[in-house]
């Protein structure tokens, strides 16, 4: 019995050292932990429950039958994260640098299937060089079968993928399915092709970097939500991301412990509205003060600066914040902020989490750049977002509320449950100078003074939309915490029904 405990030990440490000491040496000199290490920080500590730690490839070709190493080329099983299960793939790039083989996809897809099954987050943590060239077609179909899996999993489970080292062919498409992408700073890239394939095609000459780094793909692409200094930190923020997500689309939001009042009122808030109507705040601002204590985490933060997509609580339960950010762009809406917004929007009513929407936007953003590039069909986006969504809506417009975008955010007509507006709110079809210079065409500038000055009095207001109920209050900036909270509270239990159909058929 001794004699077999000692073999089970060794075996063990065998598949611990995975493409061996040189390789994790090599792996250490390039800023990168290896795949366990990963796991050891992802995972509280000691949860790891290790699954098919001894599965070896089946290749025998150009010599793959005398190199067999246990593990394959990812560590897969399921640990917690602050007490709440998850499922968990590492790539383990000392083994065939990671790459994918029929028996490494059968792993994977292995705990695809235990997540979905138990309802609960799966992450993957990649660092790999796509498909194992020496297995060919076979390689091809495990990616295909972890690909649906992907998409039968989309909206039941939360799927959340961190880069943390080469992700390129075959293993970006699974990343792309998933809810979220984070990368690491410097040691990450994700390309279908990688330069080499490029300069051959095209004749462009990119580094690995600018082709797919972290600065691109969080900035240009918006392939990735978040990039991190390195690993350590991507993996401790994707523990923060992970406290606030439902393990699933039927087990609720998570609640947590909270030591702010939902009274809190924050007199500094009735002075964050500028007098001048052109000059910016910082939305940010407002955010963190409905917040939990203050604590959001933001989706996009480098991309289409010009909305704000952030988690946070209020009353420990987790909300989704969509803001028009007025430092950026006036905060208006262009197809970058529509598309950004509209993923989040639907990722929230995916999984039941309640929607806080602040309002600051002067319209969608004119010219040929952006109706060439779509932006009906993006701004379309975030329209059907908001109006296919059926979790709790509450909406504060702070100031500008113009034109379609009025509608669009959220407005009571696309389905808002509760509208607010602040004092400071201007709800019309577009800003005075705009609407005078049509109506009054032709009338000099002091005509055109007077009519502004008129216009401004009559509709620049919160009032028009009230008399109307289509804003249901206007309120104190001071108390939107405890406003907006207990909105939530009363729709905690909100039940709409919408009509049977297969899927619907979003713009995309
Ligand atoms: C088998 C691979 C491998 C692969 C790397 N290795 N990629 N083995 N299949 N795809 C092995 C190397 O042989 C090496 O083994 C070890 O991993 C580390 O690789 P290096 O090249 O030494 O590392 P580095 O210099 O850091 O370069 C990393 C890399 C490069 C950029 C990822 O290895 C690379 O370009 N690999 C090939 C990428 C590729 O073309 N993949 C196929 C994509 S096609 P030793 O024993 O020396 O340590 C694809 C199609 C699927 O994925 C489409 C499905 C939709």
């Amino acid at each position: 019995m001794t004699d077999m405990l000692a073999l089970l030990e060794d075996r063990r440490a065998a598949a611990r050292l995975g493409g061996g000491q040189r390789r994790i040496d090599a792996q250490h000199g390039r800023g990168k932990l290896t795949a366990r290490e990963r796991l050891d920080l992802l995972l509280d500590h000691g949860s790891f429950e290790e699954f098919d730690m001894f599965v070896q490839h089946g290749c025998t070709d150009f010599g793959m039958a005398d190199t067999k190493i246990p593990g394959d080329g990812v560590v897969t099983g399921w640990g917690t994260v602050n007490g709440r299960t998850v499922f968990v793939f590492s790539k383990d790039f000392t083994v065939f640098g990671g790459s994918l083989s029929e028996a490494h996809a059968r792993k994977i897809t292995k705990i695809q299937d235990m997540a979905l099954k138990a309802r609960a987050p799966i992450i993957g943590l990649f660092d790999a060089g796509g498909a194992r060239i020496q297995e060919g077609v076979a390689a091809l179909g495990g990616y295909g079968e972890v690909f649906r899996r992907n998409v039968v999993a989309s909206g039941v489970i939360p799927q959340i993928s961190v880069i943390m080292g080469p992700c390129a062919g075959g293993d970006v498409y699974s990343p792309a399915m998933t809810d979220f992408i984070f990368m690491v700073r410097d040691t990450s890239y994700m390309f279908v092709t990688g330069p080499d394939v490029v300069k051959t095609v095209t004749n462009e000459i990119v580094t690995a970097e600018e082709l797919g780094g972290a600065k691109v793909h969080t900035t240009k692409s918006s392939i990735a939500d978040g990039s991190y200094e390195n690993d350590v930190e991507a993996l401790l923020q994707v523990r923060r991301l992970v406290d606030f997500l439902p393990a699933s689309n039927s087990a609720g939001v998570p609640v947590w412990d909270s030591f702010d009042e939902l009274d809190r009122v924050d007199p500094s808030l009735d002075a964050l509205v500028p007098a001048n109507p052109n000059k910016p705040y910082d939305m940010k601002e407002l955010i963190a003060k409905v917040a939990d204590e203050g604590d959001v985490f933001e989706i996009q933060e480098a991309f289409a600066r010009n909305i704000v997509t952030a988690f946070g609580r209020i009353e420990g339960h987790t909300v989704g914040f969509v803001a028009n950010q007025p430092t950026v762009l006036a905060g208006v809406l262009d197809s970058d902020a529509s598309r950004k917004a509209a993923r989040f929007v639907r990722f929230c009513d995916a999984f039941g989490i309640p929607i806080v929407t602040f309002e600051d936007v002067p319209g969608f953003l004119p010219g040929t750049a952006q109706e060439y590039g779509g932006l009906i069909k993006h701004g379309a986006k975030l329209l059907f977002a908001y109006s296919e969504a059926t979790v709790p809506l509450v909406t504060v417009i702070t100031r500008k509320a113009f034109g379609g975008a009025y509608d669009v955010m959220a407005s009571k007509h696309v389905g808002g449950d509760v509208n607010y507006a602040w004092p400071t709110a201007q709800i019309a079809v577009m800003g005075a100078k705009g609407a005078v210079e049509i109506i009054f065409r032709g009338t000099d500038a002091e005509g055109i003074a007077a009519r502004t000055k008129e216009y401004e009095d009559r509709f620049l207001s919160p009032f028009v939309a009230a008399e109307r109920g289509y804003v249901d209050e206007v309120i104190m900036p001071h108390s939107t915490r405890r406003r907006v909270g207990r909105a939530l509270a009363m729709l905690r239990e909100k039940k709409v029904e919408m009509p049977m159909k297969k899927h619907d058929n979003i713009p995309l």
